[in-house]
């Protein structure tokens, strides 16, 4: 009973830029009874502990590696946590009468955990090493070789002040690998299985006021195969404690929908969920207003009708409004539109006119139609689908969230021209989707890669039963609101697209759980090896194919293989299902190490890599010709030129944006993370970057030859160039003489020059659109290498513990030329308030661990990624040393 509403919200507002006078409220006498909502971060000072083999004697349930029955079950404890997503009020769980008969100290208050290493989260034990490389790794090549598997034990002391002794604790987790378990005070409070998806937990009951609470999180990962790609380990993603009154909006209690979409009017409808957890029943007044995101003026665009609503103890009740905004800003895909969003700010009072809640919905207003036969319109607009499949890994980074690492990604993605994001296969966290949002990508939003059976010994598939439904809901009302989410996923590849009666059967039952959440937005699940008259096909809203839509080991260059071989699968999905939408969900899967190149060059324009045809199982390095792919997959040009002959297919999504942890296909003999990225794990760009670029940006004038220029073994030898170019021709020059100017031929995304014959010096190329000069690129011999040079993708970060630089070492010769082939081990030393977190090269086979401050460059280019200390500013100086070559450093701040 202290703060003037009027002030509290704004303080509340000013997170969204909104200043203090722009108090939406009208009744600005109102009086805030205790805290309005406060969420804030519970990232810092943990302590952390972790184990190989299980160290308590429980499990969240009997697994294949852990199958013991002297374990203790704890799955009757955690699986009421999923009830609020369980529609059916008699399959909801109840808790057990008794507690588990198990004795754990490490959830105990007077447990000593002061030998524990000292942790923040969000935190990837896993990532830090080492490698696992001998022949029969503990864990494999597809999880990335490194030591995710065992139970990990996370502590911290809660501080529940006095003043908050009427208040509602809540406990919010946005992701855990996996299977984390939350104590409070000894009490098991609950858990949430899928390490993936986000869940909440009221801590209320458990708390006493003081500073002793003690909160213990468990989790655990199987020693088996549990994972097609590198999962992470611990609590990678953010934690938060959320302070509402008993009165509040639900969790994910709001749902904004738009429709009836002009430049000149939207409706917004709005859903509100409010939660009764007092003791006595209670009107409430909801108030929404609607803000322009972002806006300096926090300009006021619209109100909801007041609606009042009355709520029994312990129960839960919605009002539904509408309202219409005037001129909106739409919501869609930059270069052509822009990311616009609007703030809903949802307002609880009491009979008695105090403020009890404040709830804000970030939305966007736009239309999209999913078209049979020509593709998706945003807004009305064609927008051609240039996607790309993002695992969740932060490559040296590990699983570990951070939002500035994954704002890089997407940067450079972006860069590229890509507008769209499939999250490879599994829910992202949820500051993921806000990026999204701001910056304007599509995303097919994906939950599962199993359902009920198997791909690997320990995954999904052990819980789909039991999670599936409460998995999907929660998902689903956590994700709805944000405008960049575009299509729903409710499978990957699943192994039951075959079995027609089953796959029929759990795809229709996702599919209506689906269907009561949102229907604004079609569902689908990938196909990779589903016929155009299967069930499963027949289930889904939209088709999206994994590499069919290509063919599978479709073509002269693939004729060789065995294996499930498809023809180009367009056509006969179109045919069958003439009323579909149809996407590539899965194109390419080309494979390639940035930098490498091998001889002789393919002459088609996609083939399968092999020893002898671009790769060397050696080495592990795939040529970056951009010719080669995985058995089932197909090169850029071959992807370019289907989806250029079938144009009523919406666009794809490239397997994969970034190369990941894990799946090295097809080295999983020595390597350690994935060759299909068009940029590299470090985050530099492979030639294939320029490709891409050369399609999905034609207005960008560019031309990017390959390969670099540095072959002192090849002098007279025949080196294919090949140049890619948003032009349509080009002139190629080797030491000033012309090798020809040719012309970019239909349905071919590349011009070859594969008569050149190696000699030293420059090679140059001019491209030209539409007969006049548009581009230009040069590419030099290099000599020996002579220096490091240095460079920061910023000059200055944030000193919050978070923020990051990224810092790029190339190895040059005396005249400054990136030496292509330079493998100079570097040594890297910071200075200022500052640590070197990690370090990385790109090169997928490199087992030197990620914090390791010495590493090899591969290919001439190392990264450093530094992240400042919180609360201290100054200069941070970087330096690289390297035997034989003069050092280089970069000077940047933190402020
Ligand atoms: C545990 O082992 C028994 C006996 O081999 C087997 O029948 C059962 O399916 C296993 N349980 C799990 C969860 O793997
Ligand atoms: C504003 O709040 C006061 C104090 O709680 C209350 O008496 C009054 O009815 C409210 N006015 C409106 C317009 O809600
Ligand atoms: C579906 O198509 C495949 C391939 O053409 C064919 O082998 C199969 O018999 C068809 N199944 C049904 C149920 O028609
Ligand atoms: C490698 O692939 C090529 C086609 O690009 C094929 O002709 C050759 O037989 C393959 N080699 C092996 C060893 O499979
Ligand atoms: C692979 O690379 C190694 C080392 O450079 C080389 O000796 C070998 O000939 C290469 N293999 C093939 C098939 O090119």
């Amino acid at each position: 009973m202290k703060l003037l509403s009027c002030i509290h919200l704004g303080w509340t507002l000013g997170l969204l830029g909104l200043p203090a006078q722009a108090s939406p409220v009208q009744n600005t006498t109102a009086i805030a009874s205790g805290n309005v909502r406060e969420r804030t971060s519970l990232n810092k000072d943990w302590k952390f502990w972790h184990s190989k083999e299980i160290p308590d004697n429980v499990v969240y349930d009997l697994r294949p590696d852990a199958n013991d029955s002297s374990l203790v079950v704890l799955k009757p404890w955690v699986l009421p946590s999923g009830n609020d997503y369980i529609a059916d009020a008699s399959a909801q769980y109840e808790r057990p009468l008794t507690e588990p008969d198990i004795d754990l100290p490490y959830v105990e208050n007077e447990f000593d955990d002061t030998d524990w290493e000292q942790v923040h989260l969000p935190h990837d034990w896993a990532i830090k090493g080492p490698f696992y490389t001998d022949e029969d790794p503990e864990i494999g090549s597809a999880m990335g070789r490194l030591p995710v598997q065992g139970v990990g034990w996370y502590r911290r002391k809660l501080d529940v002040s006095r003043k908050d002794k009427d208040d509602l604790v809540l406990l919010e987790i946005d992701g855990a690998m996996s299977y984390p378990i939350v104590w409070v005070n000894g009490h098991l409070v609950g858990g949430w299985p899928y390490g993936y998806n986000s869940f909440q937990l009221d801590i209320t009951p458990y708390l006493k006021p003081g500073k002793g609470n003690q909160l213990a999180i468990r989790v655990e990962n199987p020693a088996g195969d549990s994972s097609r790609w590198y999962p992470g380990a611990g609590i990678y993603r953010n934690v938060w404690l959320t302070k509402v009154n008993p009165i509040h909006v639900a969790h994910y209690g709001t749902k904004v929908t738009t429709k009836d979409i002009s430049t000149r009017k939207a409706t917004v409808d709005l859903e509100v969920q409010i939660e009764n957890k007092a003791d006595k029943t209670q009107k409430v007044e909801v108030v929404t207003e609607v803000f322009v995101h972002g806006s300096k003026h926090g300009r006021k665009v619209a109100q909801f009708p007041r609606q009042d609503i009355s709520l029994q103890p312990e129960s839960k009740g919605s009002v539904s409004v509408s309202t219409t905004i005037r001129d909106p800003r739409l919501w869609g895909p930059p270069p052509t539109q822009s990311p616009d969003l609007y703030v809903a700010v949802t307002s609880l009072y009491d009979a008695r006119g105090r403020l009890l809640d404040i709830y804000k919905t970030k939305f966007g207003i736009r239309s999209v139609e999913y078209t049979p036969d020509n593709g998706l319109l945003v807004n009305g607009e064609r927008v051609p689908i240039q996607g790309v499949n993002q695992h969740h890994d932060l490559g040296a980074l590990g699983a570990a969230w951070n939002k500035r690492a994954a704002r890089r990604q997407l940067e450079i993605l972006q860069e590229l021209g890509v507008n769209a994001i499939r999250t490879a296969h599994n829910p992202p966290t949820p500051e993921l989707l806000e990026l999204t949002d701001e910056m304007g990508f599509l995303v097919l939003d994906e939950i599962f890669d199993s359902w009920a059976q198997q791909k690997t010994e320990s995954d999904f598939h052990l819980i789909f039963n039991d999670w599936s439904e409460p998995d999907l809901r929660s998902w689903l009302r956590r994700d709805r609101n944000h405008p960049s989410v575009i299509i729903w996923s409710y499978g990957n590849e699943i192994a039951e697209q075959n079995r027609d009666a089953v796959a029929a059967e759990i795809a229709t039952y996702l599919q209506g759980i689906v269907k009561e959440e949102d229907t604004t937005r079609p569902t689908t699940a990938s196909m990779n090896s589903a016929w155009p008259n299967s069930s499963f096909a027949g289930v889904v809203d939209l088709i999206s194919l994994n590499y069919q839509g290509e063919g599978l080991r479709y073509g002269p260059a693939y004729a060789h293989l065995t294996g499930n071989r498809r023809d180009p699968q367009y056509d006969a999905f179109h045919a069958a299902h003439p009323e579909k939408l149809i996407l590539g969900s899965e194109v390419a899967w080309s494979l390639s190490s940035r930098g490498s190149f091998s001889f002789p060059v393919t002459s088609y324009q996609s083939a399968p890599v092999n020893d002898t045809s671009g790769g060397n199982s050696t080495t592990l390095e795939i040529s970056a010709y951009e010719l080669y792919s995985a058995d089932a997959g197909s090169a850029p040009d071959r992807v370019f030129s289907t989806q250029d002959q079938h144009p009523f297919v919406a666009g794809g999504f490239v397997w994969a944006g970034w190369d990941y942890i894990g799946e090295p296909y097809p080295y999983y003999d020595g390597a350690r993370s994935a060759y299909s990225g068009i940029i590299d794990l470090a985050g530099f760009k492979k030639e294939r970057f320029y490709q891409y670029q050369a399609r999905w940006r034609p207005d960008f004038p560019m031309a990017h030859i390959v390969p670099h220029w540095t072959w002192p073994d090849r002098v007279g030898e025949v080196t294919p160039v090949h140049v890619f170019t948003s032009g349509d021709e080009a002139e190629l020059f080797l030491n000033g003489v012309s090798q020809g100017r040719r012309k970019k031929e239909p349905l071919t995304y590349r011009i070859r020059w594969d008569d050149v014959v190696y000699e030293p010096g420059e090679v140059y190329v001019v491209a030209y659109k539409d007969g006049t000069e548009w581009a230009t690129h040069t590419v030099r011999t290099a000599g020996a290498p002579a220096a490091l040079r240095l460079s920061a993708d910023r000059e200055a970060i944030a000193a919050d513990g978070e923020d990051l630089l990224f810092v790029t070492v190339e190895v040059v010769d005396a005249e400054g030329i990136v030496v292509p082939q330079a493998d100079n081990l570097i040594h890297f030393e910071v200075s200022g308030p500052a640590e070197i977190v990690a370090t990385d090269n790109g090169f997928q086979a490199d087992f030197t661990a990620f914090p390791s401050h010495d590493r090899k460059a591969f290919n001439g280019l190392a990264l450093a990624i530094v992240k400042g200390v919180d609360g201290r500013k100054g200069d941070i100086v970087v330096t690289a040393s390297s035997q034989g070559v003069e050092k280089g450093e970069v000077v940047m701040k933190t402020v």
